[in-house]
């Protein structure tokens, strides 16, 4: 894995940010991401309208642990309707319930065991959908993840560092109509438990992160603020 290129000044030892296991191996990472898209998938095709945010906890923990995952390094999170302008754990299971016609979003965190490498690899993944029909929340959720596709194919061009991707974020939001919630702002990710190595989100990172250690989220909610939506997967 190259080392991030240091770009200001930034008082902490930026290498040591980006820390991992030894036998850490990028591909283990990437094997924990599909298999956490899977069970998204699996979650949301079994979340049923009147659902709370912690019965769908409930719910999404019986489907990981059948899937043979019973660690998780963040609690998943749902939400739903309104509670989408909230972040994944603001007011945690206050929210309204599942309804049809309305917006929900997961945060999944689940730790997956590789056998090749003997190491916990951290899935996460959000994403928003609606469940029914809205055409102003599914062209919310769009944007959403546009501008996670945006944002990531832009870093890849012309190398930045995570301040930089957010602002870039921020610009890109407005000039499309809506806010985003600058507090959700993107975090390392790695072998369990990555937090070892550092909790600084990566919108404070003043290096280029490295490929595949971070995660960027997106988070932004509609200008009459009815509802929100959320995005994340792996920069
Ligand atoms: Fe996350």
């Amino acid at each position: 894995m190259s080392l991030p290129h240091q770009i200001g000044i930034h008082t902490q030892d930026f290498k040591a940010l980006e820390g991992v296991n030894p036998a850490f191996l990028e591909k283990g990472l990437w094997m924990a991401r599909e298999k956490t898209i899977q069970a998204y998938q699996t979650i949301t095709s079994q979340l049923r309208e009147g659902m709370s945010e912690s019965e769908a906890r409930r719910l999404i923990y019986t489907i990981f642990s059948d899937l043979g995952c019973k660690k998780h390094w963040h609690k998943p999170h749902a939400r739903f309707g309104s509670g989408t302008l909230l972040s994944f754990n603001e007011g945690q299971e206050t929210g309204p319930s599942c309804a049809l016609d309305q917006p929900a979003f997961l945060d999944l965190g689940p730790v997956w065991f590789d056998s090749d490498t003997q190491l916990e690899y951290e899935g996460d993944f959000g994403d928003t959908f609606v469940l029914g029909e809205n055409s102003a929340a599914t062209h919310c959720a769009n944007a959403c993840r546009n501008l996670f596709q945006e944002a990531r194919k832009l870093w890849h061009k012309e190398p930045m560092t995570g301040y930089e991707v957010y602002q870039f974020l921020k610009t890109r939001s407005s000039e499309l109509g809506f806010i985003l919630r600058e507090d959700v702002c993107g975090h390392r990710v790695g072998d369990f438990p990555h937090n070892r190595h550092t909790k600084m989100s990566l919108s404070e990172t003043k290096f280029i992160p490295s490929k595949s250690l971070w995660v960027l989220e997106v988070q932004i909610l509609d200008p009459e603020k009815r509802f929100g939506a959320f995005f994340e997967d792996i920069l």
